[in-house]
């Protein structure tokens, strides 16, 4: 079982816990997440959601020797039902970040209503040296939070960047010392307890209603990019240098 899920007074919370490959998300543990989501969204009991990772690793992210075996070819595989649950969930979602998230790693984040971050996490989207394309609204998101000149080294360049970055840019809420993010995180879920359900709900609606239509407008043409550069070459080079343990030759593109 690589993801663990728990209800806790009012908090329903989502472990990613596959250490060994560093919390490398596959489709099986997509699906996992997105039933999770959907069974917070409609449990009375439950407040709020949180996503935590293992100590000193959030995620990964896809994994890879499933991109490589079963690229996502639609809409309905498992990382976009996934996503899907995550913009729609109607409680609020709280991400406990620690160590690195990399790739859907920091894009879920961009989905989650508060972000808590470690001093040591590493944040990074390194679609383009996978040659891939950022997704789920990535390329809509990141340069509205930031700007095009702070995006472009994140979404071109691939940079990672530090939780002190990711709260200054608007993706983050707070950095706390490692051993206090999923702590803290579960105390600020814990505060919807006592704040009347409906009126979080229809707010977290309110405050999502402008942006989601173009979210799900660029989401379309993010994923039909994404889909055809899973099969490229030069993300072929990509996957297997990584397995290889070397660095990728673009040389011959
Ligand atoms: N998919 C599949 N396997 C992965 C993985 C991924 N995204 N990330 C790590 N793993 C595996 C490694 O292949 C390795 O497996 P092995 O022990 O069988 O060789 C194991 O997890 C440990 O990873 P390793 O790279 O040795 O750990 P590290 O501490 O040196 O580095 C990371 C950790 C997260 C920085 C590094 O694993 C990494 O860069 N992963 C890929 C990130 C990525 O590009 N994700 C895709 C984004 S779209």
């Amino acid at each position: 079982m690589s993801i663990k899920t728990a209800t806790l007074n009012g908090v329903a919370t989502i472990e990613i816990a596959r250490p060994e490959k560093k919390n490398a998300i596959t489709g099986a543990m997509y699906q996992q997440m997105a039933d999770a989501l959907n069974a917070a969204s409609t449990d009375t009991s439950v407040r709020a959601v949180l996503i935590t990772g293992q100590p000193g690793i959030f995620t990964s992210g896809n994994d890879i020797e499933d991109f490589m075996q079963r690229p996502p070819g639609s809409t309905e595989s498992p990382a976009f039902v996934f996503m899907k649950a995550l913009m729609g969930c109607e409680k609020p979602v709280i991400a406990a970040v620690t160590g690195a998230a990399i790739g859907i790693g920091t894009t879920m984040l961009l989905h989650c209503d508060f972000v808590y971050v470690s001093d040591e996490a590493r944040l990074a989207m390194p679609f383009v040296s996978l040659g891939l394309v950022p997704e789920f609204a990535s390329s809509l998101i990141v340069p509205q939070l930031m700007g095009n000149a702070r995006a472009a080294e994140k979404l071109l360049l691939g940079d990672p960047f530090t939780g002190a970055d990711a709260v200054e840019c608007g993706i983050a809420n707070a950095v706390l010392p490692a051993s206090e993010v999923a702590i803290h995180a579960r105390r600020i879920a814990e505060r919807f307890n006592g704040l009347p359900p409906g009126a979080v709900r229809d707010s977290k609606k309110l405050m999502r209603r402008a942006r989601s239509q173009a979210a799900l407008e660029t989401i379309a043409v993010e994923g039909e990019l994404f889909g055809k550069r899973l099969r490229s070459p030069e993300a072929q080079e990509a996957f297997s240098a990584f397995f290889q343990k070397r660095k990728p030759d673009f040389s011959k593109f």
